[in-house]
């Protein structure tokens, strides 16, 4: 999508659909400002009647009479109260814009940011059009890879272009860069959400390998990827034992974005990579099954997040790490009862084939204390349990330092992509004791995502936050800047957290 910046008076700037933010507690004067008295007209009745209100992602569509107009339509889009504008609700805006473009087929649209909306709320100019264009191109993104033709005859219609106004030029470098950075955040999500979306038979251990020598290559970082043969020699004992039952290679891709200085200790993301979970020996009932292929959405995730930081170039030492693999069934598969041998050199009892993720993530964890890191965090599809907890409104935190969590948080609500902690009290631990091992892999149904938190946190020795986004990861596209399936979760949240960070 070409997005620019442009300082033009709304009514006189020829696009088939211009959007209109307008908030419910505000005179509506500034919303039509500009358009011709026809559909300024048609607008103040709708509002004099009560049919827009203006409350948060209410639409009114206008259509300026006359053949001179160069606005073809109008979208007025409500903002709900002026205090309350967060960037979350103008991302919301943007996306309810891409999707209305998409019913009408409409391949550009502008958007105005007026005066008194970047003046509103605790959002600055930068952050709202940043927001703005996030929201824009990802309502935009539908997902046809895999169709050879489209539905109901209908040419696909893509939005190409955005045009963001704003009146007069005080604005408009902040504007411009706050632009900037979405058209890159929202470019990297949509590789997230791709790789989520395709399936399993696509995005294997290999296909995601080689995304990352793309975003290696793109952006001059160094790539390391352990195949098998690597992973034997570095004792990867929980990615390989998931790997048994699979032809695929499993794959430890390491991607390294040096530029920090001397003396910096690295941040670490770490994203679980599953490229299909059917669970195992201990199998997965096969309604819904086919959503396992989201199971890598972390690594999916950790990959944007590199893409974005990159492309950004940030100053800072970020590393990205994926162990990836499939768990899958055959006569070499891992069984209930077997015991491994991790990274660390902790031995684990697998007690469920289908508690798997943590096994994978086990050994990330504790190959990534050679680089000394500032601090780790980790994103995985870990636990049903999760969806039960938080539903689909928030990923859940868990971790070794509690400001760092908070950090986390903090981070998640700048960006629309909440995280909530829950406890890791040392008595949870005792559910993942082994009368055979060093630990099992499972502490059963109660408070299944915390004990999948406190297994992984017995592999780290560092500043950690683990966050499970098996609810938050994929889903049913509910928000106007969603679509059905992969929602790219948490990547926004991964650059946000770097770039505070960086200062
Ligand atoms: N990938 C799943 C978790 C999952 C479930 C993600 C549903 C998204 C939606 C994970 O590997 C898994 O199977 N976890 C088990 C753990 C249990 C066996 C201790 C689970 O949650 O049932
Ligand atoms: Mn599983
Ligand atoms: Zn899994």
């Amino acid at each position: 999508m070409n997005v620019s910046v442009q300082s033009a008076a709304s009514g006189r700037f020829a696009t088939p659909l211009l959007a209109v933010p307008v908030f419910a507690d505000a005179p509506g004067d500034e919303a039509v400002a500009g358009l011709d008295a026809g559909t300024a007209a048609q607008i103040a009745a709708a509002r004099a009647r009560g049919d827009f209100t203006a409350k948060e992602n209410q639409t009114l569509l206008a259509y300026p009479a006359g053949g001179d107009s160069p606005v073809e339509r109008v979208l007025l889009v409500g903002m709900g109260k002026r205090d309350d504008l967060t960037p979350e609700r103008l991302r919301r805006a943007g996306g309810t814009a891409a999707k209305q473009a998409g019913k009408v087929r409409a391949e550009r649209v502008a958007f105005v940011l007026p005066a008194g909306l970047l003046a509103a709320g605790k959002v600055d100019a930068r952050q709202a059009a940043q927001a703005l264009v996030e929201g824009v191109a990802l309502g935009a993104y539908t997902f046809t890879e895999m169709k050879s033709r489209p539905e109901n005859g209908d040419a696909p219609v893509a939005l190409s272009d955005l045009a963001v106004l704003v009146e007069g030029d005080d604005s408009a470098a902040a504007v411009r860069e706050g632009a900037r950075v979405g058209e890159i955040l929202a470019r990297a999500e949509l590789l997230a959400r791709d790789l989520g979306n395709l399936p399993g038979n696509v995005a294997t251990p290999t296909y995601l390998a080689q995304t990352a020598e793309k975003i290696a290559g793109a952006h001059g970082m160094k790539l390391t990827v352990l195949g098998r043969k690597e992973l034997e020699a570095e004792g990867m004992g929980g990615l390989l034992a998931v790997a048994q039952g699979s032809e695929q290679e499993p794959k430890l891709i390491v991607l390294e974005h040096r530029h920090g200085g001397k003396g910096t200790k690295p941040l670490v993301i770490v994203g679980k990579g599953v490229t299909f979970d059917s669970g195992g020996i201990s199998i997965k009932p096969a309604a819904n099954m086919e959503e396992m292929k989201f199971d890598m959405s972390g690594a999916g995730a950790t990959l944007a997040a590199m893409q974005a930081i990159g492309e950004l170039g940030v100053k800072a030492d970020v590393i990205g790490v994926v162990p990836t693999t499939e768990n899958l069934l055959s006569g070499a598969a891992m069984k209930p009862g077997d015991v491994l041998r991790s990274h660390l050199g902790k031995t684990i009892e697998v007690v469920n084939t289908d508690a798997e993720g943590r096994l994978i993530l086990a050994d990330a964890l504790s190959y990534v204390r050679r680089f000394d890191p500032a601090a780790v965090i980790d994103a995985a599809t870990l636990t049903g349990a999760c969806v039960i907890a938080l539903g689909h409104q928030a990923s859940a935190a868990m971790g070794n330092d509690e400001a760092l969590i908070e950090e986390i948080r903090a981070a998640g609500d700048r960006v629309g992509q909440r995280i909530w902690p829950l406890p890791m009290y040392d008595e949870y631990r005792e559910q993942i004791r082994s009368d055979y091992a060093d630990i099992k892999n499972s502490g059963g149904r109660p408070a299944g995502t915390i004990t999948a938190g406190w297994f992984l946190r017995e592999f780290v020795s560092y500043p950690w936050v683990h966050l499970d986004v098996a609810g938050t990861a994929y889903g049913e596209g509910k928000l106007p800047y969603q679509t059905r399936g992969s929602t790219g979760v948490p990547t926004r949240l991964f650059v946000e957290w770097v770039l505070a960070r960086a200062g």
